[in-house]
């Protein structure tokens, strides 16, 4: 297996990281043409969506040196954000110092939800539901003999009651195993396939049949040591011990400390052709189960080295909708050289792990405006003209400079081509 470590492909020309992604991937002259010529065709997107009036494209980035319970990773990242691809291959070359990413998963199960309403006796309806439970399985299972032959399908039935602004409800959950699907399709048609049986069982009316992104059934799970001398000694582990401990106690802070976690995820699960706003709501929703709450945690061992780790529910696919037909996220998934949810889920948790750790590492320590300020002067560089060897060399001198310009930035160009 090759290794994720490449030293300085930050510094490669596109061409040559291609090179480079394609040896580690084993990618074809066809993958390489699909990334080039930006892959999603106006045919494609016309049937993903309604009024197609062309595609919207974001940068594709490849973040280095992760390993991931003992393996090599590339993984694709596509954001508008600069540093984020960055933060996070940076993150994963000090993580591997520790031995790299180990992670877990709590398998490919997600809910769906029933609502019923006009119950008088919403205890005794909950009761008949689960000594109904077996019917509804049956019933929910008949609608995907697919899912039921590769393993998944509807495993158990829940009910609650709830107390809402228009009195109580019985809200009955599906617990199904969609396997390596996302699973909205699936959920969604056996909740509404049931909802018949479960107005007859009840006596009630049932209105709302849909999954529930908050998927506690499916939570991936990953853990790092980031060994002390490799992340900058003990003023830096005590600077991210603050960090996690303001977040931990303040939400308007932990909003910002899960959003960047989300930089990470969401990349990836962008990146794979997966449902954002599906992973991002399951985040959320998990981080305020018990009053909004940081998404990783934080402690020190007994050597002084901080240990980071991270809990929250991933609902992705690898087979089924835009995965399947976008042929970039298929790519993507080649890179990645995955076939399964919850291999991907488990990427996932490590990617928003590293994603938090860069950016405390950054807030604790010099802040995060160099980073961004390289990367600005680096864009002005090239705009200016630069090229190849020029791009740092102009970009150096507009940082030592303090004047991030155009106007400065042709002038650099012009003397040092002069020289
Ligand atoms: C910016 O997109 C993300 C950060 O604000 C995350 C954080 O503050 O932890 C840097």
């Amino acid at each position: 297996m090759p290794s994720s470590r490449i030293p300085g492909f930050y510094r490669m020309s596109v061409q040559q990281r291609l090179e480079k992604v394609a040896e580690f991937a084993g990618l074809n002259e066809e993958d390489k043409k699909l990334l080039i010529n930006r892959g999603l065709s106006l045919d494609i997107a016309d049937r993903m969506i309604e009024n197609v009036v062309g595609t919207f494209e974001l940068p594709l980035g490849i973040a280095t040196n992760f390993l991931i319970d003992g393996k090599d990773y590339l993984i694709p990242m596509a954001i508008e954000e600069a540093s984020v691809v960055a933060a996070a291959s940076n993150a994963a070359k000090m993580a591997r110092e520790g031995g790299g990413f180990v992670t877990d998963y709590s398998g490919n199960i997600m809910i769906g939800q029933i609502q019923v309403a006009g119950l008088n006796d919403p205890q005794s309806a909950k009761f008949e539901i689960l000594r109904h439970r077996n019917e509804i399985i049956e019933k929910a299972n008949e609608q995907d003999p697919i899912l039921v032959d590769l393993g998944g399908g509807c495993r158990d039935v829940e009910a609650r009651v709830i107390d809402s602004i228009r009195g109580k409800m019985l809200i009955v959950h599906l617990i199904v195993d969609v396997k390596d699907a996302m699973g909205a399709n699936a959920v969604n048609t056996m909740a509404e396939a049931v909802a018949p049986m479960i107005e007859k069982i009840t006596g009630g009316r049932v209105y709302l049949r849909i999954i529930s992104n908050l998927a506690v059934y499916r939570i991936a799970r990953a853990k790092a040591v980031f060994k002390k001398e490799a992340i900058g000694g003990e003023d830096v582990v005590e600077g991210i011990m603050n960090a996690y401990a303001f977040a931990e106690a303040d939400p308007f802070r932990c909003a910002t400390h899960n959003k960047g976690i989300m930089n990470g995820i969401s990349a990836v699960v962008i990146a794979t052709g997966n449902d954002f706003r599906a992973v991002e709501a399951g985040a959320h929703s998990y981080a305020a189960l018990r009053g909004y709450k940081p998404l990783t945690a934080y402690e020190v061992d007994e050597n002084g080295n901080l240990i980071g780790t991270i809990e929250l529910p991933i609902a992705v696919g690898t087979i089924g909708g835009a995965t399947k037909v976008n042929p970039l996220a298929k790519l993507s998934l080649k890179i990645l050289g995955i076939k399964t949810a919850d291999e991907l889920a488990r990427i996932m948790a490590a990617v928003g792990l590293a994603q938090n750790f860069a950016a405390l590492r950054a807030l604790a320590t010099e802040g995060i405006q160099r980073g961004h300020m390289e990367l600005h002067a680096r864009n002005i560089a090239i705009m200016a003209g630069a090229t190849g060897d020029e791009v740092d060399r102009v970009a150096e001198e507009l940082l030592k400079m303090g004047k991030i310009r155009m106007d400065v930035a042709k002038d650099v160009l012009e003397r040092l081509r002069g020289r």
